[in-house]
């Protein structure tokens, strides 16, 4: 639509930009190739960005090929699906190429549940089958369709989505994604099963639920998660199986077995250090590694005025920049903690403070009062580093591997967050805490998870939710009148 609206007021451009801004997330994938090909040397001993190359007179043909995604999956466990990983651990010629490619199956009534790529954006189209498709943008808004074979669809990179199958019989798609290993997190699995766990008063405050209601969520979805842990593990999984079947063929293990449920056995001196060295390099890998586009000039103070929508914003004519775009006196105010988090997120990004535009960084004052949380969310497009100026706060994040890392830091101390990972803080202190903390994003974008999951605007249909989190109806239409929704 063409059509130019003159609005009266600047805050209604504000709120419009929010609506329009927001959703888009991270920009950039991979970083491009340096040559033709670097098929991945799975097995090499240095951890580089990606994996280093194998040498060139021992590239085969077969490494640009791979068959995987050829047979259907095992569905048969709480979700009734299964993801079949097409990338760079199984296909190693994928390696710095920026792309991939997953195979999802479908039981009846099978959902792939809420879950988020931290490093792509996904493409997909149903191949059979009647699959309802749904994401929620940072503004909790729910675009979601119902599809049939031949449909495509997108989902922006770090934005929490789902599927579920909604047809009589099996349903499957094919998703491409424009990084070599997308990396995945499932959300009942991030937030109920990560190891160590999420604090239940972390979880309890967050999700507005009381601990013994905590305590059935996680206790039924105890067999659940057994199954969600494979889908997790499916791609470390199957790396650590063709590296296995390698050690046997080169006669460094004498036996193996391989279990669905417990990755794999090995026995031999070799394969054991083989083996952790293998369970390391499928743990933790760096998320997302690049941030904004780099600037074209000195500045480019951000019209938040203009009638035309890029990316970023139009910079001001040069005669109208002030001094004052370069400041903002927005982060010395307290927030107000009273409401149901007993946190407050005051924003310093380009949204209210123009000179950021194209300078790729922002900052955020967080307070808390006693006991107060920011609840579990994600930042599409930006790493965070932050520092404690006062309080006692636990703050964690969990990794694509379900791994949860936290620490209570106090005063002076600073963490990091990577990008698009789950994470959230608590204050632990007897007064009130704050922290400040600095993105490497003009407009990081934040995806609240209790608001994206409960409360979005059309909300996700309950059989997803029940579905995914293994609870009755019941628990979560309780959920979401405490969002009001
Ligand atoms: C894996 O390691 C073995 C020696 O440990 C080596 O012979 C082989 O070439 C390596 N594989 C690749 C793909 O480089
Ligand atoms: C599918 O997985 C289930 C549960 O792990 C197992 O019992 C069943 O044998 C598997 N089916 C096939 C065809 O592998
Ligand atoms: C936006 O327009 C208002 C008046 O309509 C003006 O006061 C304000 O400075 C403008 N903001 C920018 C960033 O150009
Ligand atoms: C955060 O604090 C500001 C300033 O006191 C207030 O306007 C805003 O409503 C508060 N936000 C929440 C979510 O309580
Ligand atoms: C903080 O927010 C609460 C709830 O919206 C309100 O009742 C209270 O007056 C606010 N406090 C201040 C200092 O603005």
């Amino acid at each position: 639509m063409a059509t130019m609206i003159t609005l009266p007021r600047p805050a209604f451009f504000t709120i419009l930009f929010l609506i329009v801004l927001l959703p888009s997330a991270c920009r950039c994938a991979d970083p491009d190739p340096l040559q033709d090909l670097c098929v991945a040397d799975l097995n090499a001993s240095i951890s580089v960005n990606g994996f280093p190359c194998k040498p060139l007179h021992e590239v085969k043909s077969d490494d640009f090929f791979y068959d995987g995604l050829s047979k259907e999956g095992n569905t048969t466990n709480v979700f009734g699906s299964s993801v079949n990983s097409g990338d760079v651990r199984v296909f190693p010629g994928l390696n710095t190429h920026g792309l991939s490619v997953n195979r999802v199956d479908f039981a009846t009534g099978g959902i792939n549940p809420p879950h988020i790529h931290p490093r792509a954006s996904e493409t997909g189209v149903v191949i059979e089958g009647k699959l309802l498709v749904g994401f929620v943008t940072t503004s909790h808004v729910l675009h979601s369709k119902v599809l049939k074979a031949g449909e495509m669809f997108v989902i922006p990179r770090g934005l929490v989505h789902f599927q579920l199958n909604v047809g009589k019989g099996k349903a499957l798609f094919l998703a491409a994604f424009n990084s070599q290993e997308p990396g995945i997190v499932i959300l009942p699995t991030t937030l109920f099963e990560s190891k160590p766990s999420i604090p239940n008063a972390v979880l309890t405050k967050a999700f507005q639920i009381d601990e013994k209601f905590y305590n059935i969520v996680s206790v039924k979805n105890k067999e659940g998660f057994f199954a969600a842990g494979i889908q997790i593990d499916a791609v470390c999984n199957k790396f650590s199986v063709l590296l296995l079947k390698k050690m046997r063929s080169e006669g460094k293990l004498k036996e193996i077995e391989i279990s669905t449920g417990d990755n794999f056995q090995g026995r031999g001196a070799t394969a054991f250090g083989d083996l952790k060295k293998l369970m390391r390099s499928c743990q933790f890998r760096s998320a997302c590694r690049c941030a904004d586009p780099d600037p074209l000039q000195d500045f480019c103070v951000a019209n938040q005025n203009a009638s035309t929508f890029v990316n970023g914003f139009p910079c001001k004519p040069v005669p109208e920049v002030k001094s004052d775009d370069f400041f903002f006196n927005g982060l010395s105010k307290e927030g107000n903690t009273t409401n149901v988090f007993g946190s407050n997120v005051t924003a310093g990004n380009v949204l209210v403070f123009p000179g950021l535009n194209t300078l790729g960084i922002s900052m955020n004052r967080v307070d808390f009062t006693p006991g107060g949380v920011n609840p579990p969310h994600i930042h599409p497009r930006a790493t965070e580093t932050g520092v404690v100026i006062k309080g006692r706060l636990l703050v964690g994040f969990v990794t694509t591997s379900n791994v949860l890392h936290s620490k209570v830091l106090k005063a002076g101390e600073m963490f990091v967050i990577p990008r698009g990972l789950v994470h959230f803080q608590r204050n632990v202190g007897k007064g009130k805490a704050l922290v400040i903390a600095a993105f490497n994003s003009q407009l990081p974008g934040i995806v609240v998870l209790p608001f994206t999951l409960f409360a979005s605007t059309p909300p996700i249909p309950n059989d997803v939710l029940t579905k995914a989190f293994q609870v009755d109806e019941k628990v979560i239409s309780g959920i979401k009148s405490k969002f009001g929704s």
